[in-house]
């Protein structure tokens, strides 16, 4: 079984459009591996910039997109505007699960409609703290991987990708241990069912260059979804280069 690494960057609600265009242009200008997917999830309102200053080989990516095709829905961009300008999309961020009370089940309906506009999903799972700690991780986060399954149907296993982010791991610099994320990147795969073998798992939270290496070494962990580090080209480049 070979799944090719993919590392992510989400930028999340930050750069400005002159930051956007210098990280984008640092990445296209670095010397990437063949080996390795790389991938930007730019604020919306950057992608098309972005996109003109990113080189061909570097994935691009929205980091949420609407369940509906089209119509009454203001402030929503669908998965098929999004399909003109970029080939990826981030769903079911916990930050979007936290902020905007996404339901397991609007997640897997983005994820659904992300597909069939032609765009590869990145849905996002994870617990929080409480529930770890009540020894719950594994339910919960098996009903969010359930409810992605279960909407997106029969596409090929090698169409989508699943992130493991725990919580409590993102943005606070508590990043899980690679036990830890090897344990639920297994478990996830498992979950998944048929073709769980095929499908790429990331793990997301709090990484940084000096602890990717440790998660890509894990047999069930096939890439990264990186936050803050993935804003400065040097630090990114640096989680790349780690494949
Ligand atoms: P972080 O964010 O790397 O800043 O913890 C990860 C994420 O939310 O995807």
């Amino acid at each position: 079984m070979s799944r090719r690494p993919l590392i992510a960057g989400n930028w999340k609600m930050n750069t400005t459009r002159n930051d956007a265009l210098a990280l984008a242009s640092a990445l296209t200008d670095a010397d990437l591996p063949q080996n390795v997917d790389v991938a930007v999830f730019p604020p919306s309102i950057w992608i098309e910039a972005v996109r003109r200053a990113l080189g061909q080989d570097i994935h691009l990516g929205a980091q949420d997109c609407s369940a509906e095709v089209k119509g009454a829905f203001t402030g929503q961009v669908a998965a098929v505007q999004l399909r003109e300008l970029c080939d990826m999309v981030i769903v079911g961020h916990s930050e979007r699960r936290r902020d905007a009370y996404e339901s397991d089940e609007l997640v897997g309906r983005k994820a659904a409609a992300a597909l069939a506009a032609g765009l590869t999903p990145i849905a996002c799972v994870g617990e929080s703290l409480e529930v770890r700690e009540a020894g719950e991780a594994e339910n919960v986060v098996g009903s969010q991987v359930d409810a992605i399954v279960q909407a997106i149907g029969d596409v090929p296993a090698s169409e989508f990708v699943l992130a493991y982010e725990p919580i409590w791991a993102i943005g606070t610099g508590r990043s899980a241990s690679s036990e830890d994320a090897q344990s639920m990147c297994a478990f996830i795969r498992s979950r998944i069912g048929a073709g769980g073998p095929d499908v790429r798992i990331l793990y997301g939270g709090s990484v940084v260059p000096d602890n990717a290496g440790a998660y890509l070494a894990q047999a069930d962990v096939d890439g990264l979804l990186v936050g803050g580090a993935s804003l400065k080209a040097d630090q990114f480049l640096a989680i790349v280069a780690a494949c």
